[in-house]
């Protein structure tokens, strides 16, 4: 499918398999896909092992100061923080823990808006995450909200946690599914939402090739194209 230069929003609740549906869908589109969740937990990395985050999700000023210095990049698909890949690290239960607080912190979102903006200015996106469609994007021509089961979207993440060699715990993933969800739903700034212009995707019971099925043939009716791919 022959596209002009565009903007898809994917949005939606934790776990519900948004990364990996966005990527394929960017792959079969020739799109570049962002994920901006990767860079809030890029941040909480950073504030953990600089010490500006305490156990109680207290947040040092200090960190706004030291945003500006923070360079977080993608390579071919991999965060890094400067010549470092934290690719692994983000995905730890230590960084899910306490990336929703973080995420909160206006300052903090407008570091992360302020990357995407430019990382998206040349190129037609796909990009993830919770307020795309209602913040970062409005204008964004597609714009899918995803959800699914709170079983299936916890199992997804526990068996995800055992692929890459932790021993997760089912219900402390259920937890902090529960409270990032939350958290994320109830923040001041930007808050999960559905945008009013957005397609429902409950993925409950799909597979992925299906998912990306039902996203082209929505993307074709958006965009007026009624040749196959
Ligand atoms: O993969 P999963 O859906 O569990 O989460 P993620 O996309 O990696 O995002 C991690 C966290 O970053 C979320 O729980 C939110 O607190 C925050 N986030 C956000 O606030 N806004 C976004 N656009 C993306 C992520």
């Amino acid at each position: 499918m022959k596209l002009p230069k565009i903007t898809i929003a994917i949005d939606g609740y934790s776990s519900t398999g948004k990364s990996s549906f966005a990527k394929l869908l960017a792959k079969e589109l020739g799109l570049l896909y962002l994920d901006s969740g990767a860079l809030y937990r890029g941040v909480t990395l950073f504030a953990q092992e600089a010490g500006y985050i305490d156990a109680e999700n207290h947040i040092s000023e200090a960190l706004k100061e030291k945003l500006a210095s923070l360079e977080l990049k993608f390579l071919q698909g991999k965060l890094y923080i400067g010549e470092r890949c934290v690719e692994d690290e983000i995905r730890s239960m230590k960084v899910s823990s306490q990336v929703s607080p973080i995420a909160a912190v206006a300052y903090i979102r407008h570091y992360v808006d302020d990357c995407l903006h430019c990382l998206a200015a040349e190129e037609s996106v796909i990009m993830d995450g919770r307020d795309i469609g209602t913040t970062v994007f409005p204008n964004a021509q597609v714009k899918i909200f995803m959800t699914a089961s709170e079983e299936v979207r916890v199992r997804r993440r526990y068996d995800e946690l055992l692929a890459k060699g932790s021993n997760p715990d089912f219900e402390e993933v259920r937890e902090n599914l529960r409270q990032r969800d939350y958290i994320d739903s109830h923040r001041e700034t930007s808050p999960l939402s559905q945008a009013s212009d957005a397609f429902v995707l409950d993925n409950s019971e799909m597979t992925l090739k299906e998912e990306v099925e039902w996203a082209k043939g929505l993307i074709r009716g958006k965009l007026g194209i009624y040749e196959e791919c």
